[in-house]
């Protein structure tokens, strides 16, 4: 692979995208990692990210030096190229003027490979304050701004190139470029990862971790246990069974989908368990939040293991993690993966061994691989959906009539933003019913005293802060005329205006 060292910034995730989006593949390590792992990697290139520290402070990150003696072709960027310059006999200092955002640059020669085929100016994405002034010993200048006198330098003979701007963030201009000619020119590495190389490789993977024996696959009818599930089967087939629970706090259609898919469509076994009657009885008089999500936890716990018994499964359970779960970023973490359980809470004491098909996939990859297993876009682009579902979604008493409500709006929701063709650019957008809370209304010539819907669709990349969706007023129009006249006992249609933080994505 190629390795990418992280320096504690968070660019470190979209350099190795970045580096898998031209089809070679790429890990991620933190900064503590020696020569001999990364010997023991097998790695290929290596690429320092950026970092918000100083080089030249005491207790900055730093590297091995030995990695530099191994000659691997190394790309530093920003940070990364100033650990190299300040290792390798250059230069670094504070500077009065730092460079952010777009900014000119002008190649000083082309006599290198990194820019090569560039033009002689184009605007780089720069985010730096200290400043490279002397390049590593016996490397080329062959860029600078205005304020940077080293943008970028080059050893071809060492094989050490680096750059002061952000190759990997699209807001600048040839990033793609610059990483493509240090992947295939510099270090003259091949594009073999793609969607085909990846399932070819994780059924190979699957196929000697699993032998004979059975697995056990829990549905939740998200992207990443429809993708781990579907290719664990082209792996094993009939040695894997699926079981779905039906908690019966699914959004409308979504266990039929679940059924067709599998059973229909991919001839997977499947075991469904109708449990929505347990589910609804259990939250009888539940109202705290807290209390909701644990009670759901558990039974479903207990009505997946009573299904896992009955299949005896014989040793495994598929599990979706992804790679951004597993990576330890950050520095001073001498472990470099940890393990992570995304199972909403399966019990320690069970004695399964984890299939973990997607444990070096980033999500953009997971969705890839989807649709090139056949599984159909509207499954694979799905918005993310809590594991309690739509329990969390009605605020105060889980009742079968306060899920059918709320399930019938947020079918409205779907339907008026699918519509709009707005479903990909969107986070999330839901309903959230407040049952207990009513206020007074007319329709026709009756006053009416009933419940309000409260519509939800938010903007983000990660769910770890969102903005609300700034979405047209014509379709909040549609929406509301449509949930007051078609979903029984709700009189009124709000939209939620509040950014995270301070409020969370869920009403629970
Ligand atoms: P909050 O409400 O905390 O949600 O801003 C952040 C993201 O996580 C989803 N979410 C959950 N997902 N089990 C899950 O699998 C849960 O209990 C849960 N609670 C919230 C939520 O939909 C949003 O995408």
């Amino acid at each position: 692979p190629v390795v990418v060292v992280d320096f504690g910034a968070q660019y470190a995730q979209l350099i190795a995208r970045r580096v898998r989006e031209l089809h070679v593949y790429s890990e991620i390590v933190a900064h503590t990692v020696t020569a001999a792992e990364l010997r023991a990697r097998g790695a290929r290139a290596v690429i320092l990210s950026g970092g918000p520290k100083s080089v030249y402070v005491a207790g900055a990150p730093t590297i091995d030096p030995e990695i530099f003696a191994m000659g691997l072709p190394i790309l530093g960027i920003c940070y990364g190229a100033q650990l190299m310059a300040l290792a390798l006999g250059g230069r670094v200092e504070r500077t009065e003027v730092g460079e952010y955002g777009r900014t000119a640059i002008r190649q000083t020669s082309t006599a290198g490979m990194l820019l090569a085929e560039l033009p002689d100016s184009f605007a780089s994405w720069m985010s730096h304050q200290d400043t490279i002034m002397a390049p590593p010993a016996g490397a080329l200048v062959t860029a600078t701004t205005e304020q940077s006198v080293v943008a970028s330098f080059e050893d071809a003979e060492q094989r050490r190139y680096g750059v002061q701007f952000h190759p990997e963030v699209s807001h600048g201009e040839f990033g793609r470029e610059v990483l493509h000619n240090f992947l295939f020119r510099a270090a003259k590495l091949e594009p073999k990862w793609t969607n085909f190389s990846i399932i070819e490789e994780s059924i190979t993977q699957i196929r000697s971790q699993v032998g004979e024996r059975n697995v056990l696959c829990a549905l939740s009818g998200g992207v990443d246990s429809t993708v781990a599930a579907v290719l664990t089967h082209e792996a094993v087939g009939d040695q894997l069974t699926c079981v779905f629970v039906d908690t019966g706090l699914l959004r409308e259609g979504e266990a039929d989908q679940v059924v067709s898919l599998f059973s229909s469509q991919f001839h997977i076994k499947l075991v469904v368990i109708d449990a929505a009657s347990q589910f609804l009885s259990s939250l009888a008089g539940v109202l705290d939040p807290e209390l909701k999500r644990k009670t759901i936890g558990n039974l479903f716990i207990r009505t997946f293991e009573e299904a896992a018994r009955d299949i005896d499964a014989g040793g495994f359970l598929v599990q979706g993690t992804l790679y951004p779960d597993v990576i330890e970023s950050g520095s001073g973490s001498a472990a470099l993966i940890k393990s992570h359980h995304n199972v909403g809470g399966l019990p320690d004491d069970m004695s399964f061994a984890l299939v973990e098909p997607l444990r070096f996939l980033f999500k953009d990859e997971v969705r890839a691989i989807g649709v090139e297993l056949g599984i159909p876009e509207e499954m694979v682009w799905r918005q993310p959906f809590p594991g309690p579902g739509l329990a969390v979604r009605i605020v105060g008493e889980v009742t079968e009539e306060a899920v059918g409500r709320v399930r019938a709006a947020d079918r409205i929701v779907r339907e008026e933003v699918v519509r709009a063709g707005l479903a990909r650019s969107m986070w999330q957008y839901f309903a959230v019913l407040a049952p207990s809370l009513r206020s007074v209304g007319v329709s026709g010539d009756e006053r009416t005293y009933d419940a309000p819907i409260i519509v939800r669709c938010v903007d983000s990349d990660d769910a770890m802060t969102a903005d609300w969706a700034r979405i047209p007023y014509e379709i909040l129009d549609t929406i509301a005329h449509r949930i007051v006249g078609e979903v029984d006992g709700v009189n009124r249609v709000v939209y939620d205006i509040t950014s995270k933080p301070p409020g969370t994505i869920e009403w629970e």
